[in-house]
């Protein structure tokens, strides 16, 4: 019976040790290792960067064709600059016609509460941290001249499109429709 246990623990020791060799032997450290479903490693399609003799200049990424936009683009032709935003102003209009009042108010809670305060009233918790405060919504100055509660709807897109000096641009956060939203829940805070 003992004899059996030394024969067990001698075996049990031997796997082991042939185990851990097979599994540190891997010295190629730039190895990838087994692959597995390698077509998705060597795919048949063309990566961007691949040279492609389909094409008369070789390469797989092309320019766009002159004049198209990506599938669900949506223009804003009015630059970062003092005419841009007086243009846009005058000329933009919400295309959104029914307010979504609760989703407005969870974008505007996220992305611009932290500065404006939650009532818009410049009073945000980053400004008691020592940040300089935007004006409020319904009792400030712009300065780009006006009181802010005359800032249009145009001129609210453009402000959170490009953003304004110390506020940056929130283009990359907010697709066009939800920067409408916030738009209509600025209006909003505009009669606080
Ligand atoms: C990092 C802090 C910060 C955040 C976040 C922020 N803002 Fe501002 N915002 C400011 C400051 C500061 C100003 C004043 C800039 C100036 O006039 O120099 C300002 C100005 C404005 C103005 C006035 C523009 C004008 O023409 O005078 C509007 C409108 C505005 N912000 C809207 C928003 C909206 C909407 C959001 C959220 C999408 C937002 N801001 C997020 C700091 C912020």
């Amino acid at each position: 019976m003992l004899a059996m246990n030394k024969y067990k623990i001698l075996g049990l020791t031997l796997i082991t040790i042939i185990a851990s060799a097979i599994i540190t032997s891997c010295s190629d450290k730039r190895s990838t290792g087994w692959e597995y479903a390698p077509n998705m490693y060597e795919h048949i399609a063309y990566d961007p960067d691949q040279p492609n003799k389909n094409f008369a200049n070789g390469q797989t990424a092309q320019v766009p064709p002159k004049g198209t936009i990506p599938v669900g683009f949506v223009k804003f032709d009015y630059p970062n600059t003092r005419d841009g935003y007086d243009k846009a102003g005058l000329e933009v209009k919400n295309p959104l016609t029914t307010a979504d009042t609760a989703g407005a108010a969870v974008l505007f809670s996220h992305f611009c509460s932290p500065c404006h305060g939650v009532t818009g009233q410049g009073d945000g918790t980053v400004v008691a941290h020592g940040f300089p405060a935007p004006p409020s919504y319904s009792k400030g100055q712009s300065s780009r001249g006006g009181a802010m509660k005359d800032l249009t709807d145009g001129k609210i897109y453009h402000t959170i499109t490009y953003g304004l000096n110390a506020m940056g641009s929130y283009a990359s956060q907010l697709a066009p429709d939800e920067r409408w939203k916030v738009v209509m829940y600025v209006h909003h805070l505009q009669t606080l």
